[in-house]
């Protein structure tokens, strides 16, 4: 069992930032590099304003940096240097060619892992961490051992990241569990037990659980298509609700209580967004097609389609609220991350919502306290359109607060659950104060309490509940 002394990370992104900076944090004796290919964004762990936002982030990073915690473009020095290499690029959904649209592009795992075959001198411990499909490992290990010289041994671990934005630090410093993935060869087995014993430096034996290699690679899959799966079963619930007059927060909570069940995840919403849950389920069904399984493909693409009608429905709801058309309407959206206490927008429900309300010639004011005003206009732009920027500036504007968005809108649709929106925290009659009347709000996220908000006059529609009951 190798002793890890320093440890390197490829890929400075949402999983390999956090979590190589946790592992600095608690392992002292650790030295930890992490590196990327992109100069800026590298600067911008080497500043004082990170290149991503997450709660403690700063409290972890600030701590570390500069002690045993490095971050460098340099990033044959840091392979050569490092017992232990996490593998922490990006996995694209794949645009062209085979499996467009659903298949994970693993070119930069290829590319990651080429680098290391070429640098390393010596044994190395190669980590996948990215989100991968199954068999990825098998394929780094061809590329390694293709690769290797005399001497020089490689063994290659599957660790899942199952962090969650916005409580990343959290989720680090206290998992449910960290999974160590290995082949079951007395080498594979020799290498978990090493990576265990840096996670052991904080996490309690029996949270650390290993596993053969498949096992691993397909927790992770399985794991975000459970918690998807969950989402849009309460949100088909949700479109039941709304047309019985059942609650679903009431549904949710009387289910939530069989222990069976449990009560995590099951909050109805305009749709999930981040960078997984679709990405991986379009993986799994990619893989259940590989595999000839085309019923269990079906299965999981299901999960897919209810949050693109959950998404369609929730548009459809405020149109036809707004007198069948918004057109040249004001519609204030609060929110545009994909949930609170994050910058991130991938996959976002307010992408898909906004775009429609553009198609249906509304003017859309969007405020959200996170996500930078560049981040939503790349979001938006349309590829391949001459003057996007131009045409966008004409159907959006990016406010500085919730007052400002709201001032002279129709509706007020609030797309993600930040804080600051909610009853007791913005003030509400001011907003309706300054909105054409009949002011309209959609509460994507049942965030509201919803008797407050009609006593001053609005006409409120949150999802999950019977439509514009107990309004004037
Ligand atoms: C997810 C997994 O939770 C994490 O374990 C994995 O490592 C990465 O993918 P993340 O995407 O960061 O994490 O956020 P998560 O909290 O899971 O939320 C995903 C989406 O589901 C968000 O848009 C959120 O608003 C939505 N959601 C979540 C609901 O609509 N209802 C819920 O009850 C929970
Ligand atoms: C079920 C509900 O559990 C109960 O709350 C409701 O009131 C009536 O329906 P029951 O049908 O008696 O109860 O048995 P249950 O233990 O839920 O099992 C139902 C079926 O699912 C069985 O065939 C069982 O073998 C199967 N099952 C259950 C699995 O295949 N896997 C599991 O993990 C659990
Ligand atoms: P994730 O959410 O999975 O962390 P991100 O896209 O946030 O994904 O981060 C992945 C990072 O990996 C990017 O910053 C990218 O520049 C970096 N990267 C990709 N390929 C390489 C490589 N071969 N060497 C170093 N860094 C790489």
């Amino acid at each position: 069992m190798v002793d890890v002394k320093s440890i390197c990370c490829i890929g400075a992104g949402y999983v390999g930032g956090p979590t190589c900076a946790v592992i600095a944090y608690k392992c002292h004796n650790i030295k930890v590099t992490i590196v990327d290919l992109n100069q800026a964004r590298i600067d911008a762990w080497n500043s004082d304003k990170l290149p991503i936002y997450e709660p403690g982030l700063e409290e972890v990073v600030f701590d570390r940096r500069g002690k045993n915690l490095f971050f460098t473009t340099d990033v044959d020095a840091a392979i050569e240097e490092a017992d232990l290499i996490f593998v922490s690029v990006n996995t694209p959904t794949k645009k062209t060619g085979m499996g467009a649209g659903m298949a994970a592009d693993l070119a930069y795992i290829e590319g990651a892992t080429r680098r290391i075959a070429e640098v390393a001198t010596r044994s190395k411990i190669v980590v996948e961490k990215s989100t991968v499909p199954c068999r990825t490992a098998e394929s780094m290990r061809t590329i390694l051992e293709a690769n290797s010289t005399g001497s020089i041994h490689f063994d290659i671990l599957s660790n899942p990241e199952f962090l969650a934005e916005g409580t990343a630090i959290k989720d680090l410093l206290n998992p449910d569990r960290v999974l160590i993935g290995a082949l079951q060869t007395p080498e594979g087995i020799s290498a978990q037990k090493s990576l265990a014993a840096v996670y052991q430096n904080w996490v309690p034996e029996d949270r650390v659980i290993t596993t053969n290699l498949w096992s691993s690679e397909l927790s992770k899959l399985a794991a975000n298509a459970l918690l998807a799966q969950r989402i849009s079963s309460i949100n088909a619930l949700s479109a039941i609700c709304e047309a019985t007059g059942a609650d679903v927060d009431e549904v949710a909570y009387a289910c939530g209580r069989d222990s069976r069940l449990g009560s995590k995840f099951l909050k109805a919403s305009v749709g999930f967004g981040g960078s997984c849950f679709q990405k991986d389920i379009l993986n799994l069904v990619y893989l259940s097609q590989q595999l000839n399984l085309p019923e269990v493909a079906d299965y999981w693409q299901q999960v897919v389609i209810m949050n693109e009608y959950q998404k369609k429905r929730f548009v459809r709801k405020i149109i036809s609220t707004l007198f069948n058309t918004i057109t040249n309407k004001r519609i204030a959206v609060l929110g545009f991350a994909f949930k609170k206490d994050t910058g991130d927008t991938r996959e976002s429900a307010a992408i898909t919502l906004i775009k429609d309300f553009i198609d249906e010639n509304a003017h859309v004011a969007i405020y959200d306290p996170k996500v930078e005003h560049e981040q939503i206009y790349m979001d938006l732009a349309e590829p391949g359109v001459v003057d996007n920027r131009k045409q966008l500036e004409k159907s959006i504007s990016i406010c500085g607060d919730a007052y400002e968005a709201c001032k002279g809108a129709d509706a007020v649709v609030i797309v993600t659950e930040w804080d600051e929106f909610k009853s007791d925290q913005l003030d509400y009659q001011r907003i309706y104060d300054n909105m054409h009347k009949p002011a309209f709000l959609f509460d994507g996220r049942l965030l509201l309490d919803a008797a407050q908000i009609r006593e001053i006059g609005f006409k409120v529609h949150i999802i999950g509940k019977n439509e514009l009951a107990g309004t004037a």
